[in-house]
């Protein structure tokens, strides 16, 4: 992507239920709930992906390129962080990379070491190369880190809601942080997202939601195919077992976006159904595709009042890109 692409502007907005200021909500169910993040402040909630950090890709064949590439990869979150200011940084998957001669604990403990070191809060979803030989131990060691507001456990699968309140305890927003392994969203995450709301009461006043999780939908190649997106695309939509029921599970939960990660070279949205469809920015020089599309992060800027939304892309040097309109390009990869 050439400079000239970089612009701002305004994108999406979801949904129009305006209220004047904060508003209250209560949780839906407790027992789903992970640590919380409460702000100061509710008229702005500001998220940045990362996604397909692949640290240790590599490191078999090509140790010092690895490490090099590592560092630049941790160094370069930083910088993004410097330019955004998030609240929270929210890691869609390929963290680490496999689990070679049982390496996997490693590479996840220094991979936490280095995101907790960053001084913001954060939460993960597993992807498909994060393999470990004790799940159990991953998930406690995730939760247990620094600056981690992970939820998952054994029993849950990694699936997780991460409440983010006002300083009042008002719900601005429920996260949904879930884990689509190696197949995608199943039955199993279906039945995650139906449950937590199937208790809600009929006054009960939902607060924005958004979804996180590593293997796209099969619908994120929908919006795509029949023109409704907008961004850049580099490659085939790999939602892997995905069946198409995923994104009505999704509005019935009243779940307004989701982002996810997984293919490194495509970088647009597009809504279906009421549901925006988002592919973050692939942020790991270890993993494939920086030939293609400059690596970096995904800002959101959500407006809980509003229930409104808007993204931008982000390089490492401060450059922000945002589709317009009719921005919508195949990219070689
Ligand atoms: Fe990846
Ligand atoms: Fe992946």
């Amino acid at each position: 992507m050439s400079k000239k692409d970089f612009s701002r502007r305004e994108f999406l907005a979801v949904g129009a239920a305006v209220t004047a200021g904060c508003f209250l909500s209560r949780p839906v169910v407790a027992e789903k709930k992970a640590p919380a993040l409460t702000l100061s402040r509710c008229d702005e909630i500001r998220l940045l992906q990362f996604t397909d950090l692949h640290l240790f890709a590599g490191i078999s064949h090509q140790p010092e390129i690895s490490e090099v590439q590592r560092r630049q990869t941790i160094d370069d979150m930083r910088r993004l962080i410097d330019h955004t200011r998030p609240d929270l940084l929210v890691i869609t998957g390929d963290f680490w990379h496999e689990n070679p001669d049982g390496r996997g604990m490693e590479f996840l403990n220094f991979s936490v070491e280095k995101v907790g070191g960053l001084g913001v809060p954060w939460v993960f979803t597993w992807g498909n190369h994060d393999k470990l030989d004790d799940y159990d131990l991953g998930h406690k060691a995730l939760a247990a880190a620094s600056n981690s507001l992970y939820g998952g456990t054994l029993e849950s699968r990694g699936d997780y809601i991460t409440p983010v309140l006002d300083g009042n305890g008002n719900v601005l927003l429920e996260l949904f942080c879930l884990n689509t392994e190696g197949h995608g969203v199943d039955a199993k995450i279906r039945l995650f997202v139906r449950d937590a709301v199937a208790k809600e009461a009929e006054d009960f006043k939902r607060p924005m939601r958004m979804g996180a999780f590593h293997i796209p939908i099969r619908h994120h190649d929908h919006v795509w195919e029949n023109g409704r997106a907008r961004g850049v695309k580099g490659e085939p939509v790999c939602f892997e077992g995905e069946d198409g029921s995923a994104l009505s599970a999704f509005k019935e939960a009243g779940i307004q976006a989701v982002m996810c990660g997984h293919d490194h070279t495509n970088d647009y949205s597009g809504r279906a159904e009421g549901v925006e469809l988002i592919y973050g920015r692939a942020s790991g020089y270890n993993g494939y595709g920086g030939e293609t599309l400059e690596k970096g992060a995904k800002l959101y800027r959500l407006d809980p009042a509003r229930s409104s939304l808007h993204w931008e892309s982000v390089v490492p040097d401060g450059r922000r890109w945002n589709p317009g309109p009719t921005e919508r390009r195949l990219i070689d990869s």
